[in-house]
């Protein structure tokens, strides 16, 4: 892997770094991304599954493909790269992990203060009182779970296409990518937005802004660089040259 000088000695020497990671990021743990010849979306249909209309439509729908990514997920185990960034938290005094992913892979991982863009597969909230429901209280059966208190229907806690991002967290996305000096855009092929707006972002302020991924994406063109390769791969490789 070549990685250049300037990466190496901002490695080294820099203690404010800004992560945003996407789907590619948990491939190598087994949870299958969204585009690409074999992602989520060429076999399904998101304004079916991933849409408040279509929710409201058949919730029954929504529940079990919500479950059966619930089962996956909680089967799977983070990888390298998801170790590599917890790691690299506690060596940067201003280290900030943003993530596209509902896996909570990151915090198995021993990550804290994920600032999670589109929400967490394992949290639900009532769409009637707006209480939040841990994910044990939902049954996993195909069923679709009522509210305790208000008996409104509960659903998971994601972000659905055209939906605003849980407040705040955006905010405090664009904060950390403001004032970085590196930034790393891992596994995301930066198509869904405001998340890809981070990395330009980010450069705009002066930070410098790397890609891991496994081909060239949407943002390349706009990065300094790209290391093509597995993040699990990639990762642990940077995380060497910071332990140097
Ligand atoms: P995508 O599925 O769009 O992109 C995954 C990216 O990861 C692609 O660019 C792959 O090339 C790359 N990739 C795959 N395996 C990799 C590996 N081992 N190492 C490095 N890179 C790898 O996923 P996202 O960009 O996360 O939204 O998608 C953004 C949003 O679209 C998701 O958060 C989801 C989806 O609709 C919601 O569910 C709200």
């Amino acid at each position: 892997m070549n990685i250049s000088h300037k990466l190496r000695s901002l490695l080294q020497n820099t203690e404010s770094i800004c992560v945003l990671t996407g789907a590619g990021i948990s491939a190598e743990s087994g949870v299958e991304t969204f585009r690409g010849s074999n992602g989520l979306w060429s076999k399904l249909k998101p304004e079916e599954l991933a849409n408040f209309d279509a929710f409201m439509r058949n919730p029954e729908l929504v529940w079990e493909w919500y479950n059966y990514r619930k089962e996956i997920i909680h089967h799977v185990k983070p990888n390298p790269a998801h170790f590599a960034l917890a790691r690299l938290q506690e060596m940067v005094k201003d280290f900030t992990l943003v993530t596209q992913n509902v896996d909570n892979l990151h915090r198995r991982a021993g990550s804290t203060n994920v600032l999670e863009l589109h929400g967490n597969i394992e949290r639900s909230y009532c769409i009637g009182c707006g209480k939040f429901v841990a994910n044990v209280e939902v049954s996993l059966e195909n069923k679709v779970p009522h509210c305790q208190s208000c008996n409104g229907i509960i659903r998971p806690d994601i972000v659905w296409f055209g939906e605003m991002l849980p407040e705040g967290v955006f905010e405090a996305a664009t904060e950390a990518a403001d004032r970085c000096e590196l930034f790393l855009t891992i596994g995301t092929s930066a198509v869904v937005y405001p998340a890809a707006n981070l990395p330009i972002t980010a450069r705009k302020h002066g930070a410098y802004v790397v890609e891991i991924n496994l081909e060239r994406t949407e943002i390349s063109h706009t990065v300094h660089e790209t290391l093509l390769g597995k993040a699990g791969e990639i990762l642990p490789q940077l995380l060497k040259i910071k332990e140097e």
